[in-house]
């Protein structure tokens, strides 16, 4: 592993583009993969393009779908019939499109306390690992997809929130104070467990803090992230301007 990882960024026409690169490059990486591919999933609007186009046939009928597991990289704490549940808005626009074994499938849990479902969540992923102790040689994620919010935060890391500081937990509870929903997320150390992480951020809504986030001010959330292995930003030319 590294201290400090090199940063690339590729900045893209629009939207679609950056849909359409992620969308390659998953495809790639996972083809590449000789055995088990494991994905953390990014909610919110900006990748639901991606997830459509990973449905269509000229990447479904390609993707090795039975040895990849897909995991989440947040989720709010509601169920997933709820439009605000990433669990559901996965299922409905990629997993019911695709043949994707069940159990390749890991939502996190959205119900009963949020603490205690975060440590459930954490034996998951210690499980699918196959150890307890996250090992600098051996990356927990091949890909952590991960997006962008006005206020720096990204999976569910939000400005002033105790996760921010959590340095064993894979899994915790937000409760932000500028979000509904309290929301179950990986923590720095679990994001950095990866051979990628990938942002993807578009539209000009986002172009002022991308660039807080791009130079590195400690006071976005977003700035923190770290991998083990590369971090690439996949923006639009909204998002870059
Ligand atoms: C989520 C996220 C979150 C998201 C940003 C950007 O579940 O909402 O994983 O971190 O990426 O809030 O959201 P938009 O793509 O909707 O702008």
């Amino acid at each position: 592993g590294h201290d400090v990882v090199s940063a690339k960024e590729i900045v893209l026409s629009d939207s679609e583009a950056v849909a359409r690169h992620a969308a390659d490059f998953l495809l790639e990486e996972a083809l590449r993969a000789t055995d088990v591919f494991r994905i953390a999933l990014s909610g919110g609007s900006t990748p639901k393009r991606l997830y459509a186009m990973m449905a269509q046939p000229d990447y479904a009928t390609r993707f090795p779908w039975t040895r990849t597991q897909f995991f989440f990289g947040d989720d709010r704490f509601v169920p997933a019939d709820s439009p605000d549940s990433n669990r559901g808005m996965l299922q409905k626009i990629l997993f019911s499109q695709v043949d994707v074994p069940p159990e390749n499938i890991h939502p996190m849990p959205d119900q009963g306390d949020p603490d205690a479902a975060a440590r459930a969540y954490e034996t998951v992923l210690k499980a699918q690992y196959g150890a307890a102790t996250l090992r600098k040689d051996k990356p927990l994620f091949d890909v952590v997809l991960l997006g962008l919010g006005e206020n720096g935060h990204t999976a569910s890391l939000f400005p002033r929130q105790p996760v921010l500081q959590e340095k064993t937990r894979w899994v915790a509870a937000c409760t932000p104070d500028d979000a509904p929903h309290t929301r179950l997320t990986l923590t720095y150390p679990a994001i950095a467990s990866s051979r990628y992480v990938l942002f993807l951020v578009t539209g000009a809504a986002k172009a002022a803090v991308c660039a807080r986030v791009r130079k590195g001010d400690p006071a976005e959330p977003a700035s923190h992230i770290t991998s083990e292995g590369r971090i690439e930003w996949i923006v639009d030319k909204d998002a870059a301007a």
